[in-house]
């Protein structure tokens, strides 16, 4: 699909995104707008290379794509400056082989922070309360009557949640566990990042002086450490090569035995394999998983767990922040195109 033929800058998007606003953006200044329409999900390396050609200016990519040497090499030189991943993670790009190229690196940081942790909370709420099992045992007609020991699940309010990467999304999610349900706070973050406490010592002042009891809450000096306290433990880690399987067999081992765990960052900060066993061994364990290892496989065995909530990777999809994601990107490589500053985290 094109948009203004005529433009001068040549732009490419590897898959439709939603809305009109990006499209907007980009024709308003001089860009003639390609979009792959193409029907398979994920383009390979060659499909990308083909899509470039001999003159491209900048490309909007998603983070299903390889962006490593071999395509900034040919986006160098079809003369590309700029490159925009449709995604606030960009574990999928190579940012060094960028710089090698010249090519500038943008994602969309921001809008997708409150969507996210919203998922977050689903999840959790929905592997507490049993929701997923609950829906299946009605559509399949099973229900014949309130009984008391009918879907036990846990109560949240006065449980502690845990969050293990208390960034942006991390700490929208904790803000919401702690005002919305009452849990109690343990948090674990590598980079030192003070948002959260900001947070959570505004919010205790707040319920002290309307009279109310307090919230709990404490900082951990090690991952472990909420490992072992937390009831329901929310994982935001970015992935590289130290979160890479930051929950294996014994970490899994150091939780409560029915903790809930529940990841929206990564599939591989979790190893998949351990998961499934140990939710074989634990019944009473649940997890929430938006994220998998191997995208769009799931390792053998998770499917067939009642104990688990599974959903597409979809953390971040809501209307408003789609759209904001597809604008934030055609920003991105048109800031570059035209001289601009580029949003993104990964040139700050
Ligand atoms: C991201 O932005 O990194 C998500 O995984 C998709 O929104």
């Amino acid at each position: 699909e094109v948009w203004n033929p005529n433009g001068k800058y040549r732009v490419i998007s590897t898959k439709p995104m939603p809305g009109t606003r990006w499209i907007n953006l980009l024709i308003e200044q001089d860009c003639r707008v390609e979009i792959c329409t193409e029907k398979k999900t994920i383009l390979s390396v060659e499909d990308i290379i083909s899509l470039i050609g001999n003159k491209c200016d900048g490309v909007i990519g998603q983070l299903t794509e390889d962006w490593g040497e071999t395509l900034f090499a040919a986006l160098s030189r079809a003369g590309g400056k700029a490159f925009s991943n449709m995604a606030v993670g960009y574990n999928n790009v190579d940012v060094n082989a960028a710089n090698k190229y010249g090519v500038a690196v943008g994602n969309t940081p921001g809008v997708l922070t409150e969507t996210t942790a919203e998922l977050a909370a689903s999840l959790s709420l929905a592997a507490a309360r049993r929701i997923v099992e609950a829906d299946e045992f009605m559509r399949a007609g099973l229900y014949d009557g309130w009984l008391p020991h009918l879907f036990v699940g846990n109560l949240l309010k006065g449980q502690t949640v845990g969050v293990i990467g208390a960034g942006r999304i991390g700490s929208a999610y904790a803000r919401m566990m702690v005002e919305g349900f009452k849990m109690n706070l343990i948090y674990y973050d590598l980079y030192q990042s003070t948002r959260l406490e900001k947070f959570v010592t505004a919010y205790g002042e707040f319920l002290k002086s309307n009279g109310e009891q307090p919230v709990y809450w404490k900082r951990a000096s090690s991952m472990d450490e909420v490992l072992r306290e937390a009831d329901v433990i929310s994982l935001h880690p970015v992935l590289d090569k130290t979160t890479y399987h930051l929950i294996n067999k014994e970490s899994l081992a150091t939780m409560k035995k029915e903790a809930i765990l529940v990841n929206c960052s990564r599939g591989p900060v979790i190893d998949e394999v351990a998961l499934v066993e140990h939710l074989k061994q634990n019944p009473m364990f649940r997890v929430g998983l938006d994220v998998f290892e191997d995208e769009p496989f799931m390792k053998p065995g998770l499917a067939e767990m009642k104990n688990a909530v599974i959903v597409p990777h979809i953390a971040s999809a809501s209307k408003w922040t789609r759209e904001g994601m597809a604008t934030l990107a055609a920003l991105n490589v048109l800031g570059k195109i035209k001289g601009y500053p580029i949003w993104g985290d990964s040139n700050r």
